[in-house]
């Protein structure tokens, strides 16, 4: 094996005053979805500062850029509604709703925080279906779970959401899977329409989460 040389070690860090150095170390890490781990608790040593749209380069480590996750088992907040939005973080910072990543980030987070970012991410351009060719058993089964559960009749027509129901059309299919297991099994209870959504999962057959998922996630 090749030794490689040793780097020598970056030394002008040392100069910036603290906050400006943590900056620095996010802006490093922000591309690198490997490093997602190390942020929670980068997070949690430093207070939040700018506004919203500024912030919200912190978020996009986990979330992507213009709020549409790269990441399997991180959900897209793009085009959200606020109001759910808003619940979920102050759900999050409660312990109501927990997760070891997401969870000391809402932490950090005021309620003018929680405002302004609800807004924000309301606002932008929705994700749009992951390109490739469909799987038509598997779309026509979910067709059959919408309809059978009546999903739409919270969730809107379109899947957009609305109010407190979450925006489900072109989610991340692996976040959908877990975010459905988690209502299921009482791991998440969620906020408004008292429960709406455990008594709906509590009924759902494995391979009926695994249909709604696939079929939300190729949803325009
Ligand atoms: C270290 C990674 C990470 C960072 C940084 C992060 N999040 Fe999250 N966030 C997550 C994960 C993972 C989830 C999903 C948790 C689960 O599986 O229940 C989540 C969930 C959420 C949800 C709920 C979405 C939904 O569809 O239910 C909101 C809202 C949210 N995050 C807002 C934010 C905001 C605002 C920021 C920036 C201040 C942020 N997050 C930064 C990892 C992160
Ligand atoms: C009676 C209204 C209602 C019905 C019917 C309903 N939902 Fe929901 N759903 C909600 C509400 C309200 C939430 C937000 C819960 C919370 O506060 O965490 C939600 C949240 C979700 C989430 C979490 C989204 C996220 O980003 O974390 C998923 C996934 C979901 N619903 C899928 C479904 C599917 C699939 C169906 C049909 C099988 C369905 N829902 C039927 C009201 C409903």
């Amino acid at each position: 094996m090749a030794t490689r040389p040793i780097r020598p070690r970056r030394t002008d860090g040392a100069k910036l005053p603290r906050r400006a150095r943590l900056k620095a170390t996010w802006l490093l890490f922000i591309p690198l979805a490997a490093t997602i781990a190390v942020f929670a608790p980068a997070l949690a040593a430093a207070p939040l500062a700018g506004g919203a749209a500024a912030k919200a380069a912190v978020c996009a480590a986990c979330h992507g850029a213009g709020g549409v996750s790269q990441t399997p088992s991180v959900p897209s907040l793009a085009a959200e509604p606020d109001q759910y939005l808003e619940w979920q973080m102050v759900l999050f910072r409660s312990g109501a709703r927990e997760n070891p990543l997401m969870s000391p980030i809402a932490q950090q987070l005021s309620d003018d925080d929680v405002q302004a970012f609800g807004k924000y991410f309301a606002t932008l351009k929705p994700p749009k279906p992951p390109p490739g060719k469909l799987d038509p058993s598997q779309m026509a089964a979910g067709v059959q779970v919408m309809q059978k559960y009546r999903c739409a009749s919270c969730h809107g027509d379109d899947f957009a959401g609305e109010g407190e129901a979450a925006r489900l059309a072109s989610q991340q299919e692996n976040y959908l899977v877990k975010a459905l297991q988690d209502f299921k099994s009482g791991a998440r209870r969620g906020a408004g329409a008292a429960g709406a959504m455990s008594s709906v999962a509590f009924g759902m057959t494995k391979s009926e989460i695994e249909a709604a998922a696939y079929y939300l996630s190729h949803h325009p």
